[in-house]
């Protein structure tokens, strides 16, 4: 085998994205588009892999941040795709080598079929191998030119004649090419006056027709022609996420979760399940680990956590970098945020907000809560409307609350203070001062009662 590189084209800006930010660079699935492709270059062996930047350069560069073994090519002016692989001609040129062509807004191409294209490359020994498959809606894409079965060249759509738009044969834009072919062919694509295209550019698929002359174009056509899809719109893009999502979705359905409604559920691919988790409509899980058995249900949203085995997160709760001991209940509507460590068997029950705290196994707080910067123990009870000012306007400061401690309703506890295990703090009662173990704490107004005052009241001054 010849050593084989890798050039991803994302130089192009994406003119039918209307979009400030570089297409290439457009999320999917919650990743970066060029990533998507960047994943699978990367499970080909022993390939280099070079990518052509140009177009809003920083964010594609952004994009591709945090892999390592990227050598990244600046195409300094957007002129064509023939152009963008000549920037990174450094990396073929003069090389006995394969080349292996890929663009950054095909993102649906498995490594299988890289792989398939790679072997029937060498095995034919042709100067170009590309895939291409018959679609029902060809429209947007090169056509392949035939004679009789022999593929003789590439048309783009813009450049074709009405006959030539009726072929069904398109170019996925996915090319293995002999590295000394590939160097003399751009050589005359790029020659003056070769890009009198509709476009004026200077195309690669014309690689195609040079390949042909000397009966050396191969074609393999895609089993399923929607790995070719390529992301050119907005409309594109939502197709393509769906497919993706779809195909996840499939996968953790298959590992062993039930999830509900899959067509409204968004799971990126790296999440990870125990067995038998159950997912409503609607959740949207992301970079996190679900135990076994755990329930989520409709409209949850679970970001970068993980959640102990038995954990039922009930509808339309929020999590942020959050841990979850197992067997927890959370919400309707609970929110999580960053800092977020629960033991095992606590309740956070609906409009409770949690944010950089630890919470000790058996604690609950059911109801209309703000919980931040805490340290609580264990089988606390934290009453209906239980706040931490935590905020002085300057600084955040700790509150801490030990094992046993009984919270009434309405109380608030002015930060930094410590409260003694076993205490218990009266309902509607603001603490300020530190509390020792075993203690009652009384802060109410003493209660005043006037009877008949009220009726008095509103019966003054009427005829
Ligand atoms: C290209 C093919 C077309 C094929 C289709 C498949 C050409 C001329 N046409 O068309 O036959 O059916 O892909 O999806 O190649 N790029 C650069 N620099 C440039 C221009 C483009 O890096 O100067 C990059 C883009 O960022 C993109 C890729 O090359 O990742 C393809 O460019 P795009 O403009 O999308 O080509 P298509 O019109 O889709
Ligand atoms: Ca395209």
């Amino acid at each position: 085998m010849k050593p084989l590189h890798i050039v991803l084209m994302a130089a192009g800006q994406g003119k039918r994205m209307r979009s400030k930010l570089p297409k290439v660079a457009h999320s999917v699935l919650f990743k970066p588009m060029i990533r998507h492709v960047l994943d699978t270059a990367r499970s080909v062996p022993h390939a280099s892999l070079n990518v052509v930047v140009g177009h809003g350069e920083d964010a594609v560069r952004g994009a591709c941040a945090g892999l390592d073994g990227i050598q990244f090519f600046k195409q300094v002016e957007q002129r064509g795709t023939a152009d963008a692989v000549a920037s990174a001609g450094s990396v073929f040129r003069g090389k006995d080598c394969n080349v292996l062509v890929l663009s950054a807004d095909v993102i649906l191409l498995s490594a299988e079929t890289l792989n398939a294209m790679l072997a029937h490359h060498s095995r034919t020994e042709a100067a170009v191998t590309f895939l291409s498959a018959a679609l029902d809606a060809p429209f947007g894409y090169g056509r392949v030119l035939r004679q009789g079965d022999r593929v003789v060249g590439i048309r783009e759509e813009v450049d074709c004649s009405v006959e030539e738009r009726k072929i069904r044969d398109v170019n996925s834009g996915v090319y293995c090419f002999d590295g000394s072919f590939l160097e003399s062919a751009l050589d005359v694509i790029q020659k003056k006056g070769q890009n009198q295209n509709k476009q004026g550019e200077f195309y690669l698929t014309d690689a195609i027709a040079l390949a042909a002359k000397e009966k050396r174009a191969e074609t393999l056509a895609l089993s399923d022609p929607r790995e070719m899809a390529g992301i050119n719109d907005r409309v594109a893009l939502s197709e393509v996420e769906a497919i993706l999502r779809h195909r996840t979705n499939y996968r953790h359905q298959m590992q062993g979760v039930t999830i509900q409604q899959p067509e409204t559920v968004w799971i990126d691919s790296e999440s990870k399940f125990g067995e038998d988790v159950t997912v409503g409509p609607s959740c949207r899980i992301l970079r996190s680990q679900i135990g076994e058995g755990c329930e989520i249900e409709a409209g949850s949203v679970i970001v970068d956590s993980v959640l102990g085995a038995g954990t039922h997160v009930r509808q339309g709760s929020y999590l942020e970098k959050a841990t979850v001991g197992a067997k927890s209940v959370l919400g309707p509507y609970a929110r999580l945020r960053e800092g977020s460590a629960l033991g095992e068997g606590v309740r956070i029950g609906n409009f409770v907000e949690v944010k950089n705290s630890r919470i000790g196994s058996g604690t609950k707080s059911n109801h209309l809560a703000y919980i931040g910067d805490a340290e609580i123990g264990e089988d606390v009870n934290l009453g209906c409307g239980f706040i931490t000012c935590n905020y002085d306007g300057k600084k955040k400061h700790k509150t801490r609350i030990e094992n046993d401690v009984f919270v009434g309703s309405d109380s608030h506890v002015v930060a930094p203070v410590n409260i003694g295990r076993g205490s218990m703090i009266a309902a509607g009662t603001t603490v300020t001062e530190d509390v020792p173990e075993e203690s009652l704490v009384l802060s109410r107004g003493k209660q005043v009662t006037k009877p008949g005052y009220a009726k008095k009241y509103q019966t003054e001054g009427q005829e």
